[in-house]
């Protein structure tokens, strides 16, 4: 049975993320998306907002689980006996430190892959702090994250 890891921040979840899960969610027999819950970094969302999101929006898809995880991703991996990490990939701009992150997990762990998945040339453009800074500013961002989530995000910023 393949299963793999789809790790982020997802703060807040966008239309990129979705369709990564979707796709992922295609050619695995079950994935975990798992939310980094970093006691460090200061989000916008928290934590539980966060998977509550997630948690809504894959509701469609059964093979799909959404959890949380603190500290070391390939350590969370090793406890779930997970061998696989899925990484979106959005523009050349992200290679550098995914490549970092996947080479420094290899080093960790060798027996744990990341592979990478291109994003859609839909949302080669999106990302996070982008739905983040038009919905500060009062703009529409309607077209760049699911609907089901939609009011959850607008309202942080009333
Ligand atoms: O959505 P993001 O912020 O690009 O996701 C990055 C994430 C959360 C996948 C990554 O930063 C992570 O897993 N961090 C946990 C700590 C870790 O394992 N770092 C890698 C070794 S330096």
């Amino acid at each position: 049975m393949s299963k793999a890891i789809y790790p982020g921040s997802f703060d807040p979840v966008t239309k990129g993320h979705l369709d990564v899960i979707m796709r992922s969610s295609k050619i695995m027999d079950h994935l975990i998306v798992a939310v980094l819950d970093n006691p460090r970094k200061v989000a916008t969302f928290e934590i539980e907002k966060r998977v509550e999101m997630l948690k809504l929006i894959t509701e469609p898809y059964p093979n799909v689980e959404v959890d949380y995880y603190q500290g070391l991703l390939i350590e969370y991996a090793q406890q779930k006996k997970i061998d696989i990490i899925i990484k979106g990939l959005r523009a050349i701009s992200d290679f550098e430190f995914e490549f970092q992150m996947a080479l420094v997990n290899q080093k960790l762990n060798p027996a744990i892959e990341t592979l990478f998945m291109m994003t859609n040339s839909k949302y080669s453009y999106l990302s996070s702090s982008i739905v983040k800074e038009i919905a500060a500013l009062g703009g529409d961002i309607s077209s760049l994250v699911p609907s089901e989530v939609h009011s959850m995000i607008v309202s942080k910023y009333d």
